[in-house]
């Protein structure tokens, strides 16, 4: 009789099981041949959406300003130390977005997240840095190392400057602007950061929470890639910090005391 198997995982998002992959249903030619780009394949393989042009430009944008940051950020020069190791591709670029995290990058998801849940709870931005102070921490998307008012990331005020410029509805960025206004006045670098535009941008075109720290994973893969055949095309040697680099705190030699 029939034998029945119970299936080991489900999908819903591509099928490979014909000629060619379909993404949500898509033949990726068909999608090529009328016009569609990177873009749309992601929001059919992280949405299960065939977004607009509108909202592809939007992301395009979003990924070649996120691509690289140059190689002092966490992750590229983990990527850097790693190639000069002699590490592979996978495993370098590997390293670098193991760098990805609540301070560096990937700060994405949590601010799409609590941005959200403060438009949605129509709080002032008041009530939203006292509830995230309580409860949170660090505001998620706020703050840089070295950017300020008086040295601002051009590439929030080219992001911000292009999705004002469509006219559309985008409650989620006004208020992290409102709360920037807030944050830069009590310290300059507490500035709207890249991942915090990112990530009101993208809840504004509709992506769910948990696929926004995608959007500066995958982008900032490309500088990583980038970083490692930099390194290898100049047949680099390996990294080994300089000691004046270190503050050397440990205690100062000393005799080891007998055994008891
Ligand atoms: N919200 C509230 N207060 C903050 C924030 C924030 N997001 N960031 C820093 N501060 C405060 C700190 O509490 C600290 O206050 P104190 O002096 O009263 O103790 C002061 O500012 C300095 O904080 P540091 O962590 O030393 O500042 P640093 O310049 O190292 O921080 C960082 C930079 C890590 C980005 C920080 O602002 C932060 O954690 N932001 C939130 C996470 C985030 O959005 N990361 C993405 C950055 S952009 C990117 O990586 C592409
Ligand atoms: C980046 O894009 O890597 C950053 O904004 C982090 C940094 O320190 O520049």
């Amino acid at each position: 009789g029939d034998v029945q198997v119970v299936p080991l995982i489900k999908t819903t998002i591509s099928d490979d099981r014909g000629d060619e992959p379909c993404y949500d249903g898509y033949p990726a030619s068909e999608l090529i041949n009328k016009g569609y780009d990177i873009p749309h394949v992601i929001g059919l393989l992280w949405d299960k959406r065939l977004i607009s042009k509108q909202e592809a430009e939007i992301i395009k944008r979003i990924m070649m300003l996120s691509a690289d940051h140059g190689p002092c950020v966490s992750g590229a020069l983990t990527t850097i130390i790693a190639a000069c190791a002699g590490i592979g591709m996978s495993q370098a670029v590997a390293a670098g977005l193991i760098m990805i995290g609540p301070r560096f990058g990937g700060a994405v998801t949590d601010a799409g997240r609590y941005f959200k849940y403060a438009v949605e709870n129509k709080m002032s931005v008041d009530e939203f840095l006292a509830y995230m102070k309580k409860n949170v921490g660090p505001v998620p998307g706020i703050g840089h190392r070295v950017k300020s008012l008086r040295n601002p990331d051009k590439r929030v005020k080219e992001l911000v400057g292009y999705v004002k410029s469509l006219g559309i509805k985008t409650p989620h960025l006004d208020f992290a602007l409102e709360v920037e206004k807030v944050t830069a006045a009590k310290k300059d670098n507490l500035i709207l950061n890249v991942d915090g535009t990112m990530a009101a941008v993208l809840v504004d075109i509709g992506f769910p929470v948990d696929s926004l720290n995608g959007f500066f994973i995958l982008s900032r893969t490309i500088g990583l890639i980038g970083h490692w055949t930099d390194q290898r095309r100049q047949e680099s040697r390996l990294i080994r910090l300089f000691d004046y680099l270190v503050n050397y705190a440990a205690p100062k030699r000393r005799e080891v005391p007998p055994l008891k």
